[in-house]
């Protein structure tokens, strides 16, 4: 039986005040019947750290550097995510596809990283909605989950998968939970093809995942937890969405 996650995508939003306000909220409804994660902005990782440290709540990062050190101005190495105690990152999220143009190549090669510093990626894959018109939503998230077991091989088991249509994302237009489940269904026979514990192994529902919606959603067999972006900000939304879960 997989345990499921439920991981907040902050994205750019929050300040050292809200995050600690939301940070208390989160830690003051604990226990939770799932794993629960928040991914923060680089910037507030520490702060976080110190403010969870102790609680059931995880955190993350957003994004990481393919490099474990060097000069790459700019950029955040996976093992000082670590320092700071990083269950999780964020890699390939549709929003680092499109506007940092990053390849499947890149997204696999920062899952490699993110396990090299011991940190578990959470690889993003998703079709946009020309894509899904054009009957190619299938294709095109093969071919993104590909290009990760191609390079991991068989430690791709350790990562965790979050399905999220660009089309979802921020739009308030949520996948059915049969069309989340059928792509889902998707991806986890191809994780099984390419690992031992595909079977085991857990697959995120991403796009605007909300209180209310949650539950039909994580009810379906091969989704366990979401990755959740504008709800997450919201203390009592986000912990409706983590009870939904349990
Ligand atoms: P959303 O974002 O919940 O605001 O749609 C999800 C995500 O981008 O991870």
């Amino acid at each position: 039986m997989r345990r499921k996650l439920v991981v907040g995508n902050w994205k750019m939003h929050g300040s050292r005040a809200g995050n600690a306000e939301l940070l208390a909220a989160l830690v003051g409804a604990q226990p939770y019947g799932a794993d629960v994660a928040v991914c923060v902005p680089g910037v507030f990782v520490g702060e976080t750290a110190t403010q969870l440290t102790g609680s059931a709540v995880a955190w993350g990062a957003q994004d990481v550097s393919a490099h474990a050190q060097g000069a790459y101005t700019g950029e955040v190495s996976a093992s000082m995510l670590a320092e700071f105690g990083c269950r999780y990152v964020i890699v390939g999220h549709s929003e680092r596809r499109q506007y940092h143009a990053e390849s499947d190549e890149l997204v696999a090669a920062k899952a490699e990283s993110a396990l090299a510093g011991g940190i578990t990626p959470i690889v993003c894959v998703g079709e946009t909605l020309e894509e899904r018109d054009g009957a190619r939503t299938e294709a095109v998230v093969t071919r993104q989950l590909l290009a990760v077991t191609a390079r991991l091989g068989a430690r791709t088991s350790e990562i965790v998968l979050a399905y999220e249509p660009v089309w979802a994302i921020g739009t308030g237009r949520t996948a059915t939970p049969e069309q989340a489940q059928a792509v889902h269904a998707v991806l986890r026979a191809q994780l099984a093809a390419a690992c031992a514990s595909g079977a085991q192994m857990r697959i995120l529902y991403g796009g605007s995942v909300k209180g209310d919606n949650a539950r039909l959603l994580f009810a379906m067999p091969d989704i366990d937890g979401g990755l959740i972006g504008g709800a997450s900000l919201k203390a009592a939304e986000f912990i409706a969405i983590c009870r939904a879960a349990s």
